[in-house]
């Protein structure tokens, strides 16, 4: 039932129709989160500065803390969670986030990957400088810049070296 200030909302979140009802003042990621149990966009700032709550808008980028739940009624939503492949093995992409130490604590991770699938598919050179350059609106609280760069470069097909922190000490290779 809507009242004054909530109305109906129809959305297709990771390719399923979903359906709620929600407050004026409802942000996306709240909704995403609290109604639908979306766990890939994260709550890190609520002031669109962290980019842990990034989503795809019909197709676009956004921080999903700075759009309201009413503004997306009849639209298309994907979390990092429609990156996977169907039967769940993970992308090439989130593979190389495994593979490379990008993870730590993994509260960035998900709007990281958002960005990063949206810098492969775009046709752009990747490069180191592109894609720091592309995870500006990113921060990572874990400050392991250098592997998240690194598993975005391996996932375009280039040689990067072994992890930020996987060499082995001194020690070990006496
Ligand atoms: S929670 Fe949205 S940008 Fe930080
Ligand atoms: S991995 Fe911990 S915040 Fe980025």
């Amino acid at each position: 039932m809507t009242t004054n200030d909530t109305r109906e909302i129809t959305v297709t979140v990771d390719g399923r129709r979903e359906t709620g009802v929600v407050s004026d003042r409802t942000l996306l990621v709240h909704w995403l989160r609290d109604a639908l149990d979306k766990r890939g966009p994260k709550i890190g700032c609520d002031t669109g500065n962290c980019g842990a709550c990034t989503v795809r808008w019909n197709g676009t980028l956004v921080k999903s803390c700075m759009v309201l739940a009413v503004q997306v009624d009849g639209d298309e939503i994907e979390t990092a969670a429609s990156l996977a492949e169907e039967d769940g093995t993970l992308s090439r992409l989130q593979q190389c986030f495994a593979d490379h130490h990008a993870l730590q604590c993994g509260y960035c991770t998900s709007g990281m990957l958002m960005t990063a699938a949206d810098l492969l598919a775009s046709g752009e050179e990747i490069t180191e400088h592109s894609v720091r350059r592309a995870l500006k609106g990113h921060v990572c609280r874990c400050t392991g810049y250098h592997n998240i760069v690194k598993a975005i470069r391996a996932a375009a097909g280039q040689e990067v070296p072994p992890p930020h922190g996987s060499e082995p000490r001194e020690a070990e290779v006496r």
